[in-house]
């Protein structure tokens, strides 16, 4: 399939989930270009976080394709997802409480030296520099994100 330059770097089409009788998305199509940050606002129960889930893999869409840089996909997986670049910030129950904001950022693809050392440094500067390019301040990066 030949991209081309003008293809948003992700889009949607005609995406429905259902759970039993629930039908939670139906029929949802959407762009994102390169650069682009959008806002998905909607009622508690809207769908928000199973649309969300299908693009990171957790879900598996019953209709409907998930095209990443031109190249479609009925469905993802969570590794899948992350090796396309789509990283998800879960609320705060899928965090987990005792480890720290930097921790929490890199669950489970922490960056390694040495083929399995954990490199915490570059885990500390990668989060300081992702949080900065969004405006977010936090008092501390070490502090359990459970602790009040
Ligand atoms: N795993 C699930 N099993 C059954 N129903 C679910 C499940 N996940 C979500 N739902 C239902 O799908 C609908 C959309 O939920 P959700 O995507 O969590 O909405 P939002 O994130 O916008 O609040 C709701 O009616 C919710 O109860
Ligand atoms: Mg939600």
């Amino acid at each position: 399939m030949s991209r081309k330059s003008k293809d948003p770097t992700i889009k949607i089409t005609h995406l429905s989930k259902s759970f039993g009788n629930v039908e939670a998305l139906r029929n949802v199509s959407l762009e994102i270009n390169s650069g682009e940050i959008l806002a998905i606002v909607g009622d508690n129960g809207a769908g928000k976080s199973t649309l969300i889930k299908m693009l990171a893999g957790a879900l598996i869409p019953d209709q409907g394709q998930i095209i990443i840089e031109g190249k479609s996909y009925s469905s993802l997986t969570p590794g899948r997802a992350i090796s396309l670049g789509i990283s998800t910030v879960y609320q705060d129950l899928a965090l987990v409480d005792c480890c720290d904001v930097v921790s929490n950022i890199f669950l489970g693809r922490e960056p390694v030296y040495a083929g399995f050392l954990v490199n915490r440094r570059k885990m500390e500067k990668e989060a300081g520099r992702m949080l900065e390019g969004l405006q977010i301040n936090i008092p501390s990066l070490n502090t359990p994100v459970g602790k009040p």
